[in-house]
């Protein structure tokens, strides 16, 4: 039998050397690497791409997340609800619309349109379940500043809401730096209960934690952080039976040559927790698209929208 992985120098590939280099750069624990991306230990450890991806596979399964009998998933699963956009194209491009128990993450260039979803969402949360609501509440951190009231009226109004009431029922929180933001979502389990929430917004997931952390000595420490702020959020999500909508920025690859070198920030801590991925760009005059990626049980592809006065609506209506 293979020797009992405890330490980070015990990962399959990693030897002393290895696991000295890594600690110095702050990867120390079997989490941290669980955690991490290939190219962040090929980087800061000199690994090859092979050794690195087992030591990451080794450590995880080191840690065993414990199991679960599908059955019960099976029951969990039948208890999702599906929440509209808005757009017919954009809720069949995602099985149907915005799901509870799991984080959908839109990310794109600045002005793509991603803090649009949310006051969008904000709304139409509230609706009755035949319009493709969820009739509830929302709760909106707000890292950049950046959410306005008067969209959500003009949402609001689109749907025939009363715009006070619609208004009233958003729960609204800035969140000052990364550890703040970390807080508002640890504490929303009272509000939810509370208050019938059934969506939480993070708009922006990660702005906070880029300011925060620069330079590659940081690496490691954001990532574990996020990493900690992902499973909050997913834990939300699955225990409350909420909807969990967060945006994201994009960073351009250098190494990426051919093709779109955009990718959200965050690597696979992100990557991973997020279940639904969408890649906002802008289309000609108010025409938007929306790109699915990754999904585990829906089929790549694109849908066209439009963000008017309106909000979020379909091209044709
Ligand atoms: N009142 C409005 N009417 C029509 N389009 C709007 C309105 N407000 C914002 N937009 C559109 O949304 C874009 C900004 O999107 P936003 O969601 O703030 O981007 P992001 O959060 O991705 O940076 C604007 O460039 C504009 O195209
Ligand atoms: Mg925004």
């Amino acid at each position: 039998m293979a020797k009992k992985i405890e330490k980070v120098e015990d990962l399959p590939g990693v030897g002393e050397t290895a696991a000295k280099k890594l600690a110095e750069a702050g990867y120390k624990t079997l989490e941290q690497i669980a955690v991490a991306s290939g190219s962040e230990l090929q980087e800061v450890a000199g690994l090859g791409e092979g050794t690195a991806d087992k030591a990451i596979k080794a450590a995880r399964d080191a840690l065993d997340m414990g199991y679960e009998t599908a059955d019960v998933l099976a029951e969990k699963r039948k208890l999702v609800g599906r929440l509209t956009t808005g757009s017919k194209e954009l809720d069949n491009l995602i099985g149907g619309g915005i799901e509870t128990q799991s984080i959908t993450e839109v990310y794109g260039k600045m002005a793509s349109g991603k803090s649009q979803w949310c006051f969008q969402t904000a709304v139409t949360v509230q609706l009755p379940k035949e319009q493709g609501g969820l009739e509830g509440g929302c709760l909106y951190v707000d890292s950049e500043n950046s959410f306005r009231p008067e969209r959500v009226i003009q949402v609001a109004k689109k749907f025939g809401l009363d715009t006070d009431a619609a208004l009233k029922n958003i729960y609204v929180a800035r969140a000052y730096n990364a550890e703040h933001q970390m807080i508002l979502v640890d504490k929303a389990a009272d509000m939810i209960k509370e208050k019938n929430i059934k969506l939480l917004i993070v708009d922006s997931l990660t702005a906070q934690f880029r300011s925060e952390f620069v330079g590659r000595g940081t690496l490691a420490e954001r990532q574990q952080k996020l990493n900690k702020h992902m499973r909050s959020l997913q834990k939300t999500a699955e225990m409350y039976n909420v909807a969990v909508l967060v945006t994201n920025q994009v960073m351009s690859r250098p190494d990426i040559l051919f093709g779109d070198p955009t990718e959200p920030v965050g690597g696979n801590v992100v990557g991973h927790a997020s279940k639904t991925r969408l890649y906002l760009r802008k289309s000609k005059e108010d025409k938007r698209v929306a790109k699915l990626v990754d999904s585990p049980s829906l089929p790549d592809g694109e849908a066209l929208y439009r963000i008017t006065e309106n909000g979020i609506e379909d091209v044709e209506e």
